[in-house]
C-alpha cells in the first residue's frame, strides 16, 4: 500500500517531465538568472496530522517523495516561540538564506546554488547532509585549512566554494579568507567587504539558524546522523577505475529527468535542483568537487524519489561523470592542504604531489 502511494506520487511528479522533454531548462549559456521563490510552508502545515510517516529522530526520512520536499520538523517561519526571542528575526533570515541563497544574497552568491540544494529539507533530512545538532561540534579542526574552524569560518568556506563567491583573482578573496580567522570590529570595515567574512550579516544569520537547529543537543556530542553521506573506505574505487562514460549512462537513465541533459536542473513541481556543472555551479575547490564526497551524497540522497538504488560503484561512476564536466575554478587551491596531506579524490588539486593519502579530510 505504502509502495503504491509512493509510486503514484512518483508518476504524478514525473509524468509532465517525461511527456514534455521540451520543458527542460534552457542551455547554460542562455539561461537567465531567474530564481524561483520557494513555497514557504504555512502555519500548521507541518503539524502532527500533516504527515503520515515517522520522523527519524529529528529528521524527515530519506524514503519520502517530492511532496515532502518542504516538510520541516523545525520551521523558524512558523515557530511562534521565535516571536518573543531577541534573535528570532535573525534565525528567520538565516532560514530564508539557507533555502533561497542566490535570491537572498546575490552579492555573495554569483552561482545558482542554494544551501538546501545539498542540505535537503533545509538541513533536516536523513542522509542528505543533515545539520541538526552540528553547531555544537564547532569549533572543529579543518584539514583543508589546517586550523580550527568556528561555525562562522565554516559557513564563509561554504560561500567561497559551494556558492562560488570567489569568482576572480582580483576581488580580495584571499585577504577576506585570512580576515575570517580574526574577527574584525565593524568599524574596521569601511565598506561592505566584497566577500563574506565571519561578521557578514548573512554569515551571522546562517549561524543563528544552524544553532537554532542544534538547540537541546549537547555540544561536542556527535549526533549519530552526522557525516553519514560517505561510502565506506573498503568500497571506494581507485581513482583510475572511475568511469565517466558509464556514469553518463547512469545519469541518462536515473538523473536526467530532473537535472536535465545540460545539468542545469528542471522545474519539478515547486522544486528545482541547482546546476550540477557549468558556470553557475559550485567551484572546483568545493567538497562536492571531490569524487568520493559527491558520490557519498548521491549514493544515499539521490535519485530523489528512490535514494539508495545506486550501488556504491555506480554512485562513484556518476560522480566521475559530473566532475568531468566544466565548472568554475577556485583561485586559491594552492593555499589549501598546506598542513595535512592532500586527499586522493581532490580531483582538481595537485594530484602529482608525493604525499597523496587518505580520504578522511573533512569536505565541504
Ligand atoms: C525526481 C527528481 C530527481 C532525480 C531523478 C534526481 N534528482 Fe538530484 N536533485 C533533485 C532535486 C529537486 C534536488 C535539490 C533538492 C532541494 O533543493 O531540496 C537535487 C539535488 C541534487 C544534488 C545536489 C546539488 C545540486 O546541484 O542541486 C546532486 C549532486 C544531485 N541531485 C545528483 C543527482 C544524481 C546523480 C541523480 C541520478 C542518480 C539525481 N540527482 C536524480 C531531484 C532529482
Ligand atoms: C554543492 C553542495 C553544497 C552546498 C551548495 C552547500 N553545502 Fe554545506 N556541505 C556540503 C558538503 C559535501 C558538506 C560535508 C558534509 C560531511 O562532512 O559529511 C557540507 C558541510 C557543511 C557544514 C558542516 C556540517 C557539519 O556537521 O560538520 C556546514 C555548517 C554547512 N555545510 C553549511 C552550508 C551553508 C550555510 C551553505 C550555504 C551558504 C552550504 N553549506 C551550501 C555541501 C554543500
Amino acid at each position: 500500500m505504502k509502495a503504491l502511494v509512493k509510486l503514484a506520487l512518483a508518476v504524478a511528479v514525473l509524468a509532465p517531465i517525461v511527456a514534455a522533454p521540451g520543458c527542460s531548462a534552457p542551455s547554460e549559456e542562455t539561461a537567465p538568472l531567474v530564481v524561483a521563490l520557494p513555497r514557504v510552508p504555512q502555519p500548521g502545515e507541518f503539524g502532527v496530522a500533516s504527515h503520515t510517516y515517522e520522523l527519524v529522530g529529528p529528521l524527515v526520512p530519506k524514503t519520502t517523495t517530492m511532496v515532502t520536499a518542504w516538510d520541516l520538523p523545525q520551521n523558524p517561519l512558523t515557530d511562534i516561540t521565535l516571536d518573543t526571542r531577541e534573535d528570532g528575526e535573525r534565525i528567520k533570515y538565516g532560514f530564508r538564506l539557507f533555502t533561497n541563497t542566490p535570491a537572498e544574497t546575490p552579492r555573495y552568491t554569483p552561482s545558482g546554488m542554494t544551501c538546501a540544494n545539498c542540505h535537503l529539507n533545509a538541513g533536516q533530512r536523513e542522509l542528505a547532509l543533515p545539520m541538526v545538532g552540528s553547531a555544537g561540534m564547532f569549533p572543529e579542526y579543518n584539514n583543508r585549512a589546517g586550523r580550527r574552524f568556528s561555525l562562522e569560518d565554516r559557513i564563509v568556506g561554504c560561500f567561497y566554494r559551494s556558492e562560488n563567491a570567489v569568482h576572480g583573482p582580483d576581488n580580495g578573496g584571499l585577504q577576506a579568507a585570512r580576515a575570517a580567522a580574526v574577527p574584525q570590529p565593524a568599524s574596521a570595515r569601511n565598506n561592505e567587504p566584497p566577500l563574506p567574512d565571519v561578521n557578514s550579516e548573512e554569515v551571522v544569520a546562517l549561524t543563528a539558524y544552524l544553532r537554532y537547529l542544534s538547540e537541546g543537543y549537547t555540544p561536542g556530542e556527535d549526533p549519530p546522523w552526522r557525516k553519514k553521506n560517505r561510502i565506506s573506505r573498503e568500497d571506494l574505487l581507485p581513482i583510475d577505475a572511475l568511469d565517466p562514460t558509464r556514469g553518463e549512462a547512469i545519469y541518462t537513465e536515473l538523473c536526467v529527468n530532473c537535472h536535465g541533459p545540460d545539468g542545469q536542473g528542471v522545474q519539478v513541481g515547486d522544486k528545482k535542483a541547482g546546476p550540477l556543472w557549468g558556470s553557475r555551479s559550485w567551484n572546483d575547490g568545493a567538497g562536492m568537487s571531490r569524487y568520493y564526497t559527491l558520490a557519498g551524497f548521491i549514493r544515499y540522497a539521490m535519485p530523489y524519489l528512490d535514494p539508495g538504488v545506486l550501488s556504491d560503484e555506480d554512485a562513484q561512476h556518476v560522480s566521475a561523470f559530473i566532475i568531468s564536466k566544466p565548472r568554475p575554478s577556485y583561485q586559491y587551491k594552492n593555499e589549501d592542504y598546506q598542513t595535512e596531506p592532500l586527499p586522493i579524490d581532490a580531483a582538481f588539486y595537485r594530484l602529482d604531489v608525493a604525499e597523496v593519502a587518505g580520504t578522511g579530510s573533512q569536505p565541504h
